[in-house]
């Protein structure tokens, strides 16, 4: 267990991107309702999870992990919840098809609300108010009352969380994401698509293949790999006052999770040294991740992850690099060789993402395609190159039609970003760009695995 620390010792420490309540009173029967309330996840899962992972970090399977940039209370609705599940599952499956690795699923879902702003305020003519910093604190209208943060947008955030979880366990584990429903996951809008043909070929060889184990006598209807799947759950753990609310001791090893989310990670923005959240995250049992980004020098990572990791376990910490797509080829190769020579267990992970964001001439904020793939393939090739694995993908993604990051097969052009740009921050791959992204990554997953085998034999 981590050395002095407690629950609340991150209050020592600096907190950046925090909120400041006014009212501290009612923050405080905020906190202490949701100290009374269950927990959302269990300790044993955040385990299986990191066993998982820790699979991952060995080389052996890969951690796709997806979802909003942040969800939202207007968004609420199963049939969101459920088109986001759906593309993961099909992701997973294009992904497990080629590699032949196993794909562990998390989505950035049920409690991804808290959003670090680059700028505290945000300026409209000649009206400044505070910045919108997620559904859990504040409101994204653009009003003074809407933005004052409010502590009661805590509890709607951990009910929206748990009904949330509660329909993916169920999708998860119901029937929904069993293998022979592979042909039924097809979206309308990616039949749009020229991928969809694709998924559709890959999806019958799956059924024929499914076909024969029940001709050879194995029930596919016994196997439980093939009738559900594991899905996890995660977000950044930003708001710190809510995830020390959510903090509960296990009572088969005493040891502390947080048990809002299955994993939690650090953004780029709280990772320094001395950082409250840094400190938190050090000692829950969860596995955490770290966005690293450019700023970030080999000996502030092998420090970080003295300092997150001292018992070196395998599983507990992925570092989701976003550099950008021109700067990853020179930045990525530096942390991955400190982290090789001092023998860390990590799972290396690509954020192709938040490197990746520009303003359209129209003044919508997004990302074109080809960067994504561009850092993607990067990300790939310097792994290749370092001899380490390329373990996972973390995107901002969602099951919708919408049209907020430009580029992909089916073209969304900046005149076209403004049809269905629906976000509440960051700009996602919508449905169609998320596949074509999947079938590109096993790709080139194909090429690590042919090239380990070569070197092997
Ligand atoms: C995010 O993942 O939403 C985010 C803010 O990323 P980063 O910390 O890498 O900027
Ligand atoms: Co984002």
């Amino acid at each position: 267990m981590a050395k002095n620390w407690t629950a609340d010792s991150w209050r020592g420490h600096e907190g950046r991107h925090l909120p400041t309540y006014p009212d501290a009173e009612k923050l405080n029967e905020v906190e202490t309702t949701l100290t009374s309330f269950p927990p959302l996840v269990f300790a044993g899962e955040a385990r299986a999870l990191k066993a998982d992972l820790a699979q991952v970090a060995a080389g052996k399977g890969f951690l796709l992990q997806g979802g909003d940039c942040a969800e939202s209370f207007a968004e609420f609705h199963p049939n969101n919840i459920r088109d986001t599940f759906r593309v993961l599952l099909q992701m997973a499956v294009v992904l497990t098809f080629a590699s032949k690795q196993p794909v562990v699923k998390v989505g950035r879902m049920a409690g991804q609300f808290a959003k670090p702003r680059s700028s505290p305020v945000e300026k409209i003519g000649d009206v400044e108010l505070p910045s919108y910093l997620g559904d859990n604190i504040n409101g994204i209208d653009f009003t003074p009352e809407s933005r004052i943060p409010d502590p009661e947008r805590m509890l709607r955030a951990y009910s929206q969380a748990a009904a949330t979880l509660n329909l993916l366990r169920a999708f998860a584990g119901g029937g929904y994401a069993n293998l022979r429903q592979v042909h039924q996951w097809t979206l309308d809008h990616i039949g749009k698509s020229p991928w969809a043909a694709k998924f559709s070929e890959m999806a019958d060889k799956i059924g024929e293949s499914l076909d024969f184990m029940e001709a050879c006598g194995v029930d596919p209807s016994t196997v439980p790999q093939l009738q559900g799947t594991s899905f996890y759950t995660s977000h950044e753990a930003l708001l710190l006052q809510y995830e020390e609310a959510m903090t509960r001791q296990d009572s088969l090893t005493g040891e502390w999770y947080d048990t809002s989310a299955h994993m939690l990670w650090i953004g780029d923005r709280t990772r320094f040294e001395g950082s409250a959240h840094v400190e938190y995250l050090r000692g829950v049992g969860n596995p955490i991740g770290m966005k690293c980004g450019p700023s970030l020098t080999p000996d502030a990572l092998l420090r970080m992850l003295d300092t997150l990791n001292p018992g070196r376990e395998a599983g507990r910490i992925t570092l989701i690099s976003r550099f950008g797509h021109d700067k990853v080829e020179a930045g990525l190769p530096p942390l991955v060789r400190a982290v090789t020579r001092e023998g860390h267990p990590v799972v290396w992970s690509c954020d192709p993402m938040h490197g990746n964001v520009i303003k359209a001439d129209n003044g919508y904020k997004t990302r074109p395609f080809d960067r994504i793939l561009t850092e993607v393939k990067g990300f790939f090739a310097v792994h290749r190159a370092e001899g380490t694995h390329a373990g996972g993908i973390h995107i901002e993604m969602t099951g919708r039609d919408v049209t907020e990051c430009t580029g992909g097969a089916v073209a969304i052009t900046q005149e076209g970003l403004a049809d269905r740009y629906h976000t509440h921050c960051d700009p996602r791959l919508n449905a169609a760009q998320s596949i074509e992204l999947a079938f590109l990554m096993a790709e080139a997953l194909n090429q690590e695995r042919a090239e380990r085998k070569a070197e092997a034999a």
